[in-house]
């Protein structure tokens, strides 16, 4: 199988002059640097937290708990077919005011108008108080100054992003930038068969999309995930020696296809041979019936595996050449915590083989997943020793360089515009 390209200078670190020397892992362990990277990242930079299938008709919402904003956001779609957030607050006493059986947790639903469960403050989709039990006993309540809580919102490719800046210093399509952009036309929208995990993990958030942007520990890490002979075929794939580009705070990596049904039997297990399906994917492709766009497998790898689109700060697009795709997303709960969702999505199935094929993928996802979060929990407690502060990364850790260094980036960025604060987030 070809190798893929390295770049003229030898290495992707030194291309992308990222430097070469070991890296700390405080912006991990650091409970200071959590909290102004909520302030520096998760409170000014585009948040997916959705996808426009989740909102199917007039009046269809969720929520989405954003804990690190210290905040909740209703996503819904209005009377008129508009996409709009609001933060998840009544105006009156200060209710969270969508939720169900737990007020912690994420709810979805159809309605006409949102109801508060305290004394029955009433809103329209479009954010407008609409009625106030006994109002006549309040004092000059002017009902058109106690909307609910606007959140910039805006849609790419049926992806639905929120902002909580007062003002987002960029428009979401000039924040993804040239490089995400160039995905525009891939048929997302044909791909709504949707499989949803979600799972609280011991780990600062950047350290699991760590374990994502770079593949080489699959044949380590995953070893008994596998049949024997795995390990053989998957250094032989590309794996080794996948693609990166890196645009702005944003990233991709790229690799080759590895096409399970050519392996022999005993590099594949007997339940991937049966249900045609596995960690790659169902083996039979869907037919899409479109071109591919220009964004896609840049390398021009053939065939090609797979491209895992890494937008800042928190979301992933993992595109395969198989015709589906996964999306991650890392919501940070403290420092040392986050949740992790996984989410996979496939042209609906039309035949029992193509159900079973999908779940077979889906439950593969997982374990490999669990395998990874479980190895980070253990990464974090030891991290936190601070017995090692400097960490040697390879070239095929440039992603992994790459995202810590935009988060300081960020982070010096805030600091810099915020007179009376160091860089510890100490007022000084
Ligand atoms: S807090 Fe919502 S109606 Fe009183
Ligand atoms: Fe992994």
């Amino acid at each position: 199988m070809s190798r893929l390209p390295k770049p003229p200078e030898g290495s992707w670190t030194q291309h992308y002059g990222l430097g070469t020397a070991p890296v700390s892992y405080e912006d991990s362990i650091s409970p200071e640097f959590h909290a102004l990277e909520a302030e520096a990242v998760f409170k000014r930079a585009w948040l997916n937290v959705g996808r426009i299938e989740q909102l199917p008709r007039k009046g269809s919402y969720f929520t989405k708990e954003i804990t690190v904003a210290n905040t909740s956001v209703i996503v819904v779609r209005d009377q008129q077919g508009e996409i709009r957030a609001f933060h998840n607050v009544c105006r009156h006493r200060g209710n969270k005011l969508v939720w169900n059986d737990f007020p912690r947790d994420e709810t979805s639903g159809v309605c006409r108008q949102f109801v508060c469960k305290y004394h029955g403050w009433r809103y329209d989709l479009d954010g407008a108080l609409n009625f106030v039990q006994q109002e006549e006993e309040f004092f000059d309540l002017d009902k058109a100054q106690f909307g609910l809580v606007p959140v910039h919102c805006d849609l790419w490719e049926g992806f639905i992003f929120v902002n909580l800046a007062k003002e987002p210093a960029q428009s979401l399509k000039a924040f993804l930038g040239p490089m995400v952009t160039a995905l525009e036309g891939y048929p997302f929208d044909q791909m709504t068969e949707r499989w949803f995990y979600r799972g609280p993990v011991g780990a600062n958030w950047k350290l699991y999309m760590d374990a994502f942007q770079e593949f080489y520990h699959a044949p380590v890490l995953h070893a008994r995930q596998s049949p024997p002979d795995w390990s053989v075929p998957a250094q032989n794939a590309g794996f080794e020696a996948p693609y990166y580009k890196i645009e702005g705070p944003h990233r991709v990596v790229s690799t080759a296809g590895i096409r399970p049904w050519e392996l022999g039997e005993n590099q594949r297990k007997p339940m991937e041979a049966v249900t045609r399906s596995g960690l790659f994917g169902p083996w039979d492709k869907p037919e899409l019936g479109v071109e591919m766009p220009p964004g896609l497998n840049p390398s021009r790898a053939n065939p090609w595996g797979l491209d895992s689109f890494q937008i800042w700060p928190n979301f992933v697009i993992l595109i395969w050449g198989q015709h589906w795709y996964l999306t991650y997303h890392y919501w940070p709960t403290a420092y040392n915590s986050h949740m992790f969702e996984g989410t996979l999505y496939f042209v609906p199935a039309k035949t029992a083989r193509e159900r079973i094929a999908h779940e077979m993928a889906a439950v593969s996802f997982k374990e490999f997943g669990l395998q990874d979060a479980n190895t980070l929990e253990a990464t974090q407690t030891m991290l936190e020793s601070r017995v090692v502060t400097e960490f040697p990364l390879m070239d095929q850790e440039v992603l992994c360089r790459h995202l810590h260094k935009v988060a300081a980036e960020w982070v010096n960025d805030y600091v810099a515009g915020q007179p009376g604060l160091n860089n510890e987030g100490v007022r000084v």
